[in-house]
């Protein structure tokens, strides 16, 4: 479905609310709170430095930062780093995030809508954002806009196929869920997420005039708790641990494999990393 920005607002006010209510305890629950989180805080943020690289650079851009989660990576290789939400609640917890840092600006921006004026930018980011955009095409047809030439963008979604799916993490289990499913009734109607297909961003990478496009796996591994705001373990807890050593080991593995290596590995990863640079 094609949305037109008369249509799309609704949709992104529904969105920028649920992402208020969420700001008081998304870190916590999303990046902190147990074990299995952590893990997957370390997964992403392995991903997001190896792709960035090391080098410094002058600006970079984060698209959706949420509370600041990933903000300072982009901080600590910039110079000078924009960073947009939707959100006025999340960026007020970036804000506090980043109270040291005085080469991060923040601002509230729907980036569907985003215009940079001349502005370039030699690093883009964004991680776990597009999958709530109508309008994530033109965003990433947009990277090739923003970027500075020789930048390079590193976009991290949601995988549509994949086994996390089939697991209760993803709720599919429990009266209020199950009624749902059946009448097809949404609990937030206004709230929009669509898991985006790795070939269709693929493409959009490579229709933003991106070159040396890499995919790879970002969180990982076997689903060893399901529910995903209320984790319960479906493996004992003593073998939580062996469990996650392992997934770390395959995952290494699997990311320092060629193309055909990590896309095999895609159906075990609840997301996956797409990076492109724009030829200098
Ligand atoms: C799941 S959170 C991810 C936050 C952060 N990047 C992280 O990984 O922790 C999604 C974020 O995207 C923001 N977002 C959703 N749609 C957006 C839009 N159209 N424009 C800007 N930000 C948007 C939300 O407000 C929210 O902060």
């Amino acid at each position: 479905m094609v949305h037109d920005s008369a249509s799309a607002a609704p949709i992104q006010a529904g969105v920028a609310r649920v992402f208020d209510e969420a700001s008081g305890y998304y870190r916590q629950l999303r990046w902190e709170r147990n074990r299995l989180v952590r893990f997957e805080k370390w997964l992403t943020q392995t991903t997001i430095e190896e792709e960035l690289g090391d080098s410094r650079v002058s600006t970079a851009l984060e698209l959706g930062c949420g509370p600041g989660t990933w903000t300072g990576l982009l901080a600590d290789r910039a110079e000078r780093v924009l960073a947009v939400d939707l959100s006025e609640s999340m960026l007020g917890q970036a804000r506090e995030a980043m109270a040291q840092r005085s080469n991060v600006t923040l601002a509230q921006s729907d980036i569907a809508r985003f215009n940079p004026g001349s502005d370039k930018f030699d690093r883009i980011l964004s991680v776990r954002v597009l999958e709530y955009v109508p309008e994530w095409q033109p965003v990433v047809e947009g990277l090739g806009r923003w970027l500075s030439p020789g930048g390079r963008a590193v976009v991290v979604t949601k995988t549509p196929i994949s086994i996390w799916r089939g697991t209760g993490r993803e709720r599919w289990f429990g009266p209020r869920t199950f009624a749902r499913r059946l009448t097809g009734r949404s609990l937030n109607p206004d709230f929009w997420q669509k898991y985006i297909p790795v070939r269709t961003m693929v493409q959009a990478f490579r229709t933003a005039g991106l070159v040396d496009i890499t995919v790879r796996p970002v969180i990982f591994g076997l689903p060893i708790f399901m529910r995903g705001t209320k984790q319960y373990p479906i493996v004992p807890q003593f073998a939580e641990q062996p469990f996650l050593s392992a997934s770390r080991g395959i995952w290494k593995w699997v990311s320092a494999g060629g193309r055909s290596r990590r896309m095999a590995a895609l159906p075990l990863a609840e997301s996956y990393a797409v990076s492109g640079r724009l030829e200098a």
